[in-house]
């Protein structure tokens, strides 16, 4: 059964005139079955379906929860627009550093105009962002225009709250500290129809000492494996062949579950659905990534061959600080076991600079990492103080001046290592999924090799979702051109 036959086969056997159901599942489907009849109202008097934008900020667990956002949504009867000129916007917030709140801001107040043209327009946000008072304080009073309010923890009771601003017209808020539940099954609308991300934990308890993820996504909570599969099963029956299994450090599922199961377990079963060609996960943390886990992706053809392995720094004194738990040589001997494991796997890591107290010494030790590992691929951030968390109240904050001089210095070293590894791929040819249509080049479409990089070659909508083998044969530096090398 499709899983909107699925769906629609339990949303009928809910009473909608009746008192709201207890459990927390049914309970959604109990307000999308009333939003339903309430969107379809509206849109009649409208004389057009009411419409809804959903914009997204931050890392793949949130791109994920908007698809959930999305699907309810959908469900409920909106339909789905880019266009932030929408009957109902929703933003989905991430807070990791300054500039992600910022950019929230500036799209939160560039939205106001079209609330003003728009006076049934409804605006909500949600996410990261709304799990620290003073930035609900800040919408509330800069932005009071803003309909609905809530947080990380109670996004499963998004039907709920979209029915009370509709149906009160009521502004409406509600941020949860914690939550220990996983809601399953709620109705989710993927970005793209062949592949989807999956997440098996939320939350984190790691706390490195400059991250606000645990404050705002709450402690660590793992998926029973069951359902995990289930979920992949379903994925795959509706055409899904790529599947990227998520959480903030994947090392550690399974802790806590009534049958503890550890991530390289879950990895191989993963594998063994039908349909499935090719899992990824994000992330696993340098400091407990097992050798059973380098295993089973070099014993699973269908793991992607890549690894992100966020480094931060590769000064011993600030991983320290950071309280990421392990040292620059143990992060080098990992990644050198993983080349030597599993060849032809790309690893890719994130990089902060900045954080209080890091010395020009220390940027030369994170160089000489990125050198002796040569990274395929950095993501190189600017340390941004977080409000809570104990990096923030450390002494010795660097001055700007100086975390620029490391940052560049750190980016020219990424750069010319990525040049360098792609530069060893020219000319092979690799099975490449067809993604999407290129955007800046008319005739060609984007391929995404098992190691992450992108090649574009020339082609139609035709081929999109389709596995193709592509050769590589212009390295842009991150990047390639090539083609379809036809079958002999
Ligand atoms: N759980 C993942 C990543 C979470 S956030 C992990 O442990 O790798 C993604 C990246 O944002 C981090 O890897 C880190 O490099 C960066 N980041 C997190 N907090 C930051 C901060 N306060 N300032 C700058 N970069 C930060
Ligand atoms: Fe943040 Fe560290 Fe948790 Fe990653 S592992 S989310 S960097 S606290
Ligand atoms: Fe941002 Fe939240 Fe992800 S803070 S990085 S959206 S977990």
């Amino acid at each position: 059964m499709s899983s909107d036959t699925q769906f629609e086969k339990e949303l009928a056997a809910i009473d909608l005139l009746g008192p709201e159901p207890s459990d927390e599942h049914s309970r959604e489907l109990y307000y999308i079955g009333k939003l339903r009849k309430l969107i379809a109202d509206r849109s009649q008097a409208a004389g057009r379906p009411l419409t809804a934008c959903t914009v997204t900020f931050g890392c793949q667990m949130n791109a994920r929860d908007s698809e959930k956002l999305i699907g309810i949504l959908i469900k409920s009867g909106f339909a789905p627009t880019e266009s932030e000129d929408a009957d109902f916007v929703i933003f989905n917030t991430c807070t990791v550093r300054d500039n992600a709140d910022q950019r929230t801001f500036g799209r939160l107040g560039r939205i106001s105009h079209l609330k003003k043209k728009n006076p049934h327009m409804k605006v909500a946000i949600c996410g990261c962002m709304m799990q620290e008072k003073g930035n609900v304080e800040k919408v509330r009073k800069s932005y009071p225009f803003v309909d609905l309010i809530f947080g990380t923890h109670n996004i499963y009771r998004f039907a709920q709250y979209l029915w009370e601003v509709y149906d009160t017209d009521r502004k409406v808020t509600e941020i949860w500290d914690k939550t220990d539940k996983i809601v399953e099954n709620l109705p989710v609308e993927r970005k793209y129809p062949y592949k989807s991300g999956i997440n098996i934990m939320f939350g984190c308890d790691n706390f490195c000492s400059y991250c606000i993820v645990p404050y705002v996504r709450g402690r660590e909570r793992s998926r029973d494996p069951r359902e995990i599969l289930r979920e992949c099963e379903n994925l795959a029956r509706d055409g899904v062949t790529e599947i990227m299994l998520l959480g903030q450090n994947v090392n550690s599922y399974g802790k806590g579950l009534e049958n503890p199961i550890s991530f390289a377990q879950l990895l191989e079963e993963v594998c063994k659905v039908e349909g499935i060609r090719r899992v990824r996960f994000m992330t696993p943390h340098p400091k407990d990534l097992s050798y059973d886990l380098i295993r089973v992706i070099r014993d699973n053809p269908k793991v992607a061959r890549h690894v992100h392995l966020p480094l931060q720094s590769g000064s011993d004194r600030i991983l320290k600080k950071m309280n990421r738990h392990y040292t620059k040589e143990q992060f080098i001997a990992l990644a050198q076991k993983i080349r030597e494991e599993i060849p032809d796997v790309a690893i890719t890591t994130d990089i902060i600079v900045g954080f209080p107290g890091e010395t020009a010494q220390d940027v030369d030790d994170t160089v000489d990492v990125i050198k002796r590992v040569q990274f395929d691929n950095a993501y190189t951030f600017i340390y941004s103080p977080r409000r809570g968390t104990p990096a923030a109240k450390m002494p010795d904050q660097v001055p700007a001046d100086v975390v620029k001089e490391g940052f560049d210095r750190v980016l020219l070293t990424v750069q010319e290592n990525a040049r360098t590894r792609s530069a060893l791929l020219e000319g092979r040819v690799m099975e490449g999924l067809v993604e999407e249509l290129n955007s800046q080049k008319e005739g060609y479409v984007t391929c995404r090799l098992s190691n992450n990089m992108i090649v574009h070659v020339p082609g139609d909508a035709s081929l999109i979702g389709t596995y193709q083998p592509v050769r590589l044969e212009e390295c842009r530096g991150f990047y390639y051109f090539g083609h379809i090398e036809k079958e002999a």
